[in-house]
């Protein structure tokens, strides 16, 4: 690993901030600028075993008096009494509006204690340290945190941005390998929707990205963040570009929500749910048919779901359509899809007839 530390910037005015990508990232770098003496350390059970004393060490060294929280591994524990655990943390740790949460993890880990900054005295500073690839590329940056209800996924939660993102790329190294694959099909997406250089690379280097070669992984989570962070830039909360970084993920909901969470990784429905987009985007918005086999092909090449209709090939189209009607994106009764007409880009709230996405459906 090349020792060089990539910076990317979050242009957001007074809620600007640093992404640094690298190994051994300097957590806790802006805070001692900051006047912060107390940092409440966030993990999951999985986490914290591998990671929480590099973490610990890292802050205590930057001056900071740390205290810790773990919770159980696993999307269950982004629900309410996580939550109550992570306030009764925050008390016993004294922490105060001059502290500083770390969320140590992946994305469940981020979100929660994301949440757990946004609403705690109405708001204290938060660092991500993104320990899986979807973090890293995806969940850290941008400002999106919340929990479960049992009612659905992510039904509370707020738009609250970190104060930095710390990257450190070595942490993969122990990450499941299904769980990193699940995490490059949102790479393979930032290809799609923005950067037709980037996907050609990916194409060129599948062998090189499946076994984590160092500097190929840092120049293209650099290149990820980056996109997310003029997206988000553009667009913070939501209101229009944004959706773009849904390509994929109006079908890849609806499959996991048909076949249970945790039957397909969050990465392997939206791989399956690109490859039906591009489909969609063939027979509706001009994508020619050797683009959207590019788009099959790469994610093949992966070895990431792309038979949208299930793993076992047999998932209902009333279920998804069902499915895809409660997606709480969808706005009134009408399915806005993201949709490519070439590889590189992508348009937002394309309407499509649902005889249309039917036929596609059944191939
Ligand atoms: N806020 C956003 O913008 C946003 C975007 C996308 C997804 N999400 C959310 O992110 C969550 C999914 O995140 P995820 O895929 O990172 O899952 P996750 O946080 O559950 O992590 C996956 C598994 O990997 C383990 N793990 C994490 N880092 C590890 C490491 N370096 N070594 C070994 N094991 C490690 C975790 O303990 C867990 O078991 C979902 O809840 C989703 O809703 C949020």
């Amino acid at each position: 690993m090349s020792n060089e530390t990539k910076i990317v910037s979050v242009d957001l005015g007074e809620r600007s901030y640093d992404i640094s990508i690298g190994s051994d990232g300097p957590v806790g770098a802006v805070l001692s600028g900051l006047d912060v003496k107390r940092a409440l350390i966030v993990s999951d059970s999985n986490v914290a075993a591998l990671y929480l004393p590099w973490c610990r060490k890292k802050l205590s060294e930057a001056g900071l008096e740390v205290s810790e929280c773990v919770f159980p591994a696993g999307e269950p524990s982004k629900c309410l009494e996580t939550m109550a655990m992570l306030y009764d943390a925050a008390v016993s740790a004294r922490l105060d509006r001059s502290s500083v949460v770390v969320a140590l993890g992946g994305g469940v880990v981020g979100d929660a204690a994301g949440f757990l900054a946004a609403s705690y005295l109405r708001g204290v500073r938060f660092v991500q340290v993104p320990t899986t690839l979807l973090a890293m590329v995806d969940s850290s940056v941008g400002g999106k945190t919340g929990i479960n209800l049992p009612q659905g996924k992510n039904l509370v939660g707020a738009f609250y941005q970190p104060v930095e993102v710390d990257i450190n790329l070595d942490t993969l190294v122990t990450l499941q390998n299904r769980e990193y694959r699940a995490g490059l099909a949102e790479v393979v997406k930032y290809g799609v929707i923005w950067d037709a250089d980037l996907f050609a690379l990916l194409e060129q280097r599948t062998d090189d990205l499946l076994k984590q070669d160092p500097m190929l992984l840092a120049d293209v989570v650099a290149r990820c963040c980056e996109i997310k962070a003029e997206v988000v830039s553009q667009d913070e909360r939501e209101g229009g570009l944004r959706a773009i970084l849904n390509f994929g993920h109006t079908l890849g909901h609806a499959l996991e929500n048909i076949l249970g969470y945790g039957e397909w990784l969050h990465g392997e429905a939206v791989s399956a749910g690109m490859v039906y987009a591009a489909e969609v985007s063939v027979a509706q918005h001009g994508l020619t048919r050797v683009e959207a086999d590019r788009i099959h092909d790469v994610l093949q090449a992966l070895q990431l779901p792309v038979q949208w209709r299930g793993p076992n090939g047999d998932v209902a189209w009333s279920l998804v359509l069902d499915a895809m009607g409660r997606d709480k994106k969808t706005i009134g009764s009408v399915l806005k899809f993201v949709l490519s007409d070439r590889i590189g880009h992508v348009d937002f709230g394309c309407v499509v007839a649902e005889e249309a996405l039917a036929e596609v459906f059944s191939g």
